[in-house]
């Protein structure tokens, strides 16, 4: 850095508020001018672009992404060829590492084309100091990497990157506290996410979530309640309220709300008509939260319910405490007690140790459960987890082709669950319209997809569609007038 630039880095550092968020609105402004002064230079606006890889959680932070992004200035884009492109990566599985690098690589060739381009990454993918260590090495064209305890640092990193002119990482191992009320830019207008608790606990044997999110810490009611307010007040009609384990929510806050008690207040609230949540574990979803979904009319009839085995050996292993006729019980419960729902899960094929009767007991689940859908996955290795280091790794084609027998029940356990509501009505929340065909899909209460012709003016509204033809996992419909 030369020395006037180092006194001005270092005394825009030295003015900035020590609180957050004020912090962050302060390097937002800054920011805002470091960027007008780059595109008065260059005579055009600035554009970014922001990626979402992984689960719901990721989608809700690349909200605040795009939203202190486009308080800085930039304007969004749907291309990769954008000045600033921001990856919020996952790291669940081996695969979503691997496409992560590739894609990475390619942004090097159009940062070759436009130097000033600035590559982002951040989210679960960092945590890993492999991960970290190897883009540092090869891929020495990225600008900034951060992970996922320190998202609200994204301005201020940036105004790191720019006075410093190389790359800055800002990896943390451990959350400090939660930042509320940073800017957000809502993808779609009529929903929206709301964090409700950060990390997970459990340390399920196969699963890094617990080593790049870190333990558990639930937000206060009041701040979720509030959240939920001021996007009712924007126009959102539905929210889904998440977490790793929602069913621990409340167990480490000084007021103690349950997540059931939780789910009233959020009811409570003008203007919203729909609450989902993702994710409850079968170990401990109480029968409080079940009346209290059967009982609010605002709280969809859909449960997702993951799984992952339904050995009870594999269970156990996978250190899930419950067994195959726990998880079968709990699902009769949920159907018993709230008609009408839907129940969907996860499955994972090929955890370590996984026999042939073992694959045959969780297609035996799937068969007994009834699921609406399941999202399938094959076992994927990840370091640092106990799985890894178990005996009896299922080679590959034997996982692949259990994976292969699997999808084809679950496909036709899911059909069957779906048919029965053919010819009948629902309510419907318009979300995508597509121009060419003229054709609105809209999600019933149950999670179940249903395109229909109307206009685009219906969007984000919650309209009567009779439900004409089941295709298997969505259905034809039309719209009562
Ligand atoms: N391999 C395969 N699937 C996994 N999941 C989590 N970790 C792994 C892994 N190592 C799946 C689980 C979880 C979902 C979000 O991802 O089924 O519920
Ligand atoms: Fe991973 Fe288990 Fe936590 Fe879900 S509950 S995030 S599968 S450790």
């Amino acid at each position: 850095m030369e020395r006037s630039e180092e006194m001005y880095a270092e005394r825009v550092r030295s003015l900035a508020p020590a609180d957050e968020p004020e912090r962050q609105y302060y390097f937002i402004d800054v920011m805002k001018s470091v960027l007008a002064e780059k595109e008065s230079r260059i005579g055009r606006k600035l554009t970014m672009n922001v990626v979402t890889f992984g689960c719901q959680m990721n989608a809700k932070d690349s909200e605040t992404f795009s939203g202190i992004l486009s308080a800085i200035g930039y304007e969004e884009t749907d291309s990769e060829d954008a000045d600033l492109v921001l990856y919020n990566t996952c790291t669940v599985r081996e695969n979503a590492n691997t496409r992560v690098y590739g894609r990475i690589g390619y942004l090097g060739n159009l940062k070759k084309k436009n130097p000033d381009k600035r590559i982002i990454l951040c989210g679960c993918m960092m945590q890993e100091p492999q991960a970290v260590e190897k883009i540092r090495k090869s891929y020495r064209f990225v600008d900034v990497i951060f992970g996922t305890h320190n998202i609200y640092k994204l301005a201020e990193l940036l105004f790191e990157r720019e006075v410093g002119g190389e790359l800055v990482i800002d990896v943390w191992d451990k959350a400090t506290g939660i930042v509320e009320d940073l800017p957000r830019r809502n993808k779609y207008g009529f929903k929206a996410g709301i964090n409700i608790m950060y990390g997970c606990n459990n340390f399920c044997s196969y699963c890094i979530v617990p080593y790049v999110r870190g333990r558990e810490r639930s937000r206060s009611a009041a701040d979720i309640v509030a959240e939920a307010e001021h996007l009712a007040e924007n126009g959102v009609r539905e929210v889904m309220l998440l977490g790793q384990n929602v069913n621990s929510y409340g167990k480490n806050t000084p007021d103690g709300i349950t997540f059931a008690q939780l789910l009233h207040m959020v009811s409570k609230v003008d203007g919203i008509r729909r609450i989902r949540f993702m994710t409850p574990h079968p170990k401990d979803l109480s029968d409080e939260l079940i009346e209290e979904i059967a009982a609010n009319d605002k709280v969809c009839k859909h449960v997702h319910l993951p799984l992952q085995s339904g050995s009870t050996a594999v269970l156990k292993a996978m250190n899930r405490h419950y067994t195959k006729e726990q998880y079968l019980a709990l699902v009769e419960k949920i159907k018993e007690r709230i008609p009408g729902v839907a129940v969907t899960t996860d499955i994972i094929v090929g955890f370590p140790g996984e026999t042939e009767e073992d694959f045959a007991e969780t297609v035996d689940v799937v068969r007994k459960a009834g699921f609406m859908a399941a999202y399938t996955f094959l076992y994927s290795k990840r370091t640092g987890t106990p799985a890894a280091k178990m005996e009896g790794q299922v080679p590959d084609d034997v996982a692949g082709e259990r994976f292969k027998r699997l999808l084809d029940a679950v496909g036709e356990v899911s059909a069957r669950e779906a048919q029965v509501y053919e010819g009948s009505m629902a309510d419907v929340l318009c979300e995508e319209y597509k121009a060419k065909e003229g054709l609105m899909t809209g999600r019933l209460d149950n999670n179940l997809l249903v395109h229909f012709p109307c206009d685009e003016t219906l969007l984000g509204e919650i309209v009567r569609v009779e439900l004409k033809t089941c295709k298997g996992f969505y259905y034809l419909g039309e719209r009562c007038e």
